[in-house]
């Protein structure tokens, strides 16, 4: 059903015909008050969406979420108490980031988000103005206190901060402006095809300014849509952040080995692996729609794999008992060191979610380890800054398995594999265990 079309969702906005804003005031009600990710939230509108609509709602959407800690602090103290009804957060919230951060001039921001109240809560219009107009009056105070509030400064959950700081007393600042950040868009050149140099010449002719930045890697200075990417769709390159291009030569392959891939969606890693060797991968995910990608992505590249929707954690259901050379693990995990990539997955996580993540990958080491050869290294991946997931996972392991070793790995700027966030690469943690 085209977006312009939709009934008004429940705890949503007015998704009926409307402008941008309507539609990014409801997409921010849906983060905040369903708990569902911005992803989830557009791919349920795109079908059909007039694409200007959509471009400019998602802009103000991910906008929001980037400054939500600030626009949040300026909300509370403007109304003074609690929404009501909860709705009117989506439409204050966008009217409140074009003003704070975009400078849009009051008359257009305002009088839009108030007609926008207006027309589902008449109620609420004369509180809705009176808000954003007070904005206008109180913006110097507003942001000065802001800055003296965790959450307003640095558009992170109080707890999120608090770990930071705590795990990372040196850094912690760096990374939270780095992950506030845009991040940057870096581009893996399939070395079967050409050299990173050679594509770097096809940017240029196409007007795209590029830097060397890996073995396979290009970052363009200002990134563009993939459909703008000379040779994208014939399989001439592909989107990956510089630290997850550092899996496939650090699993340390070599022509003619039989791998498994036990995480692959959306199969960045695993494409990265087959261009470097002749492998038997065998990649396996236990989500069948994002194993679809896996799929694309290969075809796209000209690459192939055993590709099968599987659970890691139960190999009884799908290992046909011959072992691997080698094993990726790229766990499920908070996606806490991509953070600037999904700027609304921070409010929807909780503290105690690294707990229970790191339970379902030690279930999943557990249940792959014995499928690696004597000799064979299992590489364990995630893009998260947090001990738990990470170092802690990795040693508690050690301490289960007598015939687990770690095989030292060296990477720049990494500290016992934990890779931070920078302008460069997103956050990281690797080790890799060898089978003694
Ligand atoms: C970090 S992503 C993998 C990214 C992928 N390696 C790449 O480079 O494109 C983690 C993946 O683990 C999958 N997953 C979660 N639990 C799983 C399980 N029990 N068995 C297999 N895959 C699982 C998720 O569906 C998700 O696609």
């Amino acid at each position: 059903m085209p977006a312009d079309h939709l009934p008004p969702p429940a705890g949503g906005g007015d998704r009926r015909p409307g402008s941008a804003r309507a539609l990014a005031a409801d997409l921010v009600n849906q983060v905040l008050l369903d708990g569902r990710s911005l992803t989830t939230a557009l791919d349920a509108v795109r079908h059909g969406a007039d694409p200007r609509r959509l471009a400019d709602a998602q802009d103000l959407a991910y906008g929001v979420m980037r400054r939500l800690g600030r626009l949040r602090f300026y909300l509370r103290r403007l109304a003074g108490r609690p929404l009501s009804p909860a709705e009117l957060a989506g439409p204050l919230l966008v009217a409140l980031y074009e003003l704070a951060e975009r400078d849009t001039p009051a008359y257009a921001a305002v009088n839009e988000a108030v007609d926008l109240v207006g027309r589902r809560h008449p109620r609420a219009r004369g509180f809705a103005n009176g808000v954003l107009r007070g904005f206008t009056r109180r913006r110097a105070e507003l942001e000065n206190a802001a800055a003296g509030h965790p959450e307003a400064r640095w558009n992170f959950p109080a707890w999120w901060i608090d770990r930071l700081r705590g795990l990372y007393p040196d850094t912690w600042q760096a990374q939270l402006t780095a992950m506030n950040g845009h991040p940057p868009m870096t581009l893996r050149v399939n070395r079967r095809r050409l050299a990173a140099e050679d594509y770097g010449a096809r940017l240029t002719a196409a007007g795209l300014a590029w830097r060397r930045s890996g073995a396979d890697a290009l970052t363009l200075v200002r990134p563009v849509a993939v459909a703008d990417l000379p040779g994208f769709g014939d399989g001439l390159v592909s989107v990956q952040d510089l630290g997850a291009q550092l899996a496939a030569p650090l699993l340390d392959c070599a022509d003619g080995m039989r791998v498994l891939d036990a995480c692959a969606a959306p199969g960045g890693k695993a494409a990265h692996l087959l261009e470097h060797h002749d492998l038997d991968l065998v990649a396996i995910d236990q989500d069948p729609v994002r194993l679809a990608r896996v799929t694309d992505t290969l075809e796209r590249l000209g690459l192939s794999a055993e590709v099968r929707a599987a659970d890691a954690g139960d190999p009884a259901a799908w290992w046909d008992g011959r072992p691997f050379d080698r094993i990726l693990l790229d766990a499920p995990c908070t996606a806490s060191g991509v953070a600037r990539r999904h700027p609304d997955g921070r409010w929807l996580k909780r503290c105690t979610d690294a707990d229970g993540l790191a339970g379902q990958q030690a279930r999943m080491l557990d249940a792959v380890w014995p499928l690696l050869r004597h000799g064979g290294k299992l590489l364990y991946a995630t893009c998260s800054v947090f001990p738990e997931e990470n170092t802690a996972q990795v040693g508690a392991f050690l301490a289960r398995h007598a015939d687990a070793g770690l095989d030292p790995i060296s990477l720049p700027g990494a500290h016992d594999g934990q890779l931070l966030a920078d302008d460069d690469h997103d956050g990281f943690f690797y080790a890799r265990l060898v089978k003694t």
